[in-house]
């Protein structure tokens, strides 16, 4: 078992576009809706490889029997968008595991202590242990959106070796708070950036990813 947080940036052409497009201030909500689907579609394409669990079986083509390999069905998959900008990468995330289940998390930041508050967990009693489990969230700013969702998942028994965080701005204090309670969690991120201003957002970063996603600003 990995015993070290590892943060993947995975580097491809697509998901370095579609950043671009999501960084861009001048991006109508309209296209960074996009974005936000795009990378989400990216991001969990690089984060499922080696975490689908798999069955080897043989097939019977026209012509021959040959080996094969599918995804295990009788596995759970759980998808967690942390609201409301996770909702932004959750349907890219949905066309590659349509059979998932998507358990909402509602989480906003107090914009003065940055405390993060959940307003809605639609989140089941209990994971089954070997519950593969996919948290989407563009951004681990100050982490504390984060280490409250983390907390809320491993007390329903979701193991975070099995767990994948897709984001798609990491700042340093969120994966130094993440690494040090959670070593062997692994995050897929579109991009690691220098650090937080004063009101805890992002520099340079993407702004408020929410407001940006749903046209609120
Ligand atoms: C944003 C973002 C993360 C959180 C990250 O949510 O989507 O959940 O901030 O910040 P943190 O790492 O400092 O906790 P926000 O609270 O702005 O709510 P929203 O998605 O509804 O806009
Ligand atoms: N939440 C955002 O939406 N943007 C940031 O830069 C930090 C937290």
């Amino acid at each position: 078992m990995p015993s070290q947080l590892r943060i993947y940036v995975p580097d491809h052409p697509l998901i370095k576009h579609w950043l671009a497009v999501a960084r861009d201030v001048n991006t109508p909500t309209v296209l960074f809706k996009s974005a936000m689907t795009e990378l989400g579609r990216w991001l969990t394409y690089e984060a499922t490889r080696y975490w689908l669990p798999t069955l080897e079986l043989n097939v019977q083509t026209p012509a021959a029997v040959c080996p094969a390999t599918v995804i295990n069905p009788e596995v759970p998959i759980a998808v967690i968008p942390i609201l409301r900008a996770g909702l932004g990468l959750l349907e890219g995330a949905q066309t590659l595991l349509p059979l998932a289940s998507v358990y909402h998390l509602g989480l906003v930041r107090n914009e003065e202590t940055l405390e993060p508050s959940c307003y809605l967990n639609k989140l089941p009693e209990k994971f089954a242990p070997e519950t593969r489990v996919l948290i989407v969230d563009p951004m681990l700013a100050t982490g504390g959106s984060m280490m409250a969702a983390m907390k809320e998942l491993t007390n329903r028994g979701a193991d975070p070796s099995l767990m994948r965080i897709i984001s798609v701005v990491a700042a340093p204090p969120a994966l130094q708070k993440l690494s040090l309670e959670y070593p062997g969690l692994n995050i897929y991120t579109a991009i690691i950036d220098e650090s937080l201003d004063d009101n805890g957002y992002i520099v340079p970063g993407l702004g408020d990813a929410g407001d940006r996603t749903f046209g609120t600003l």
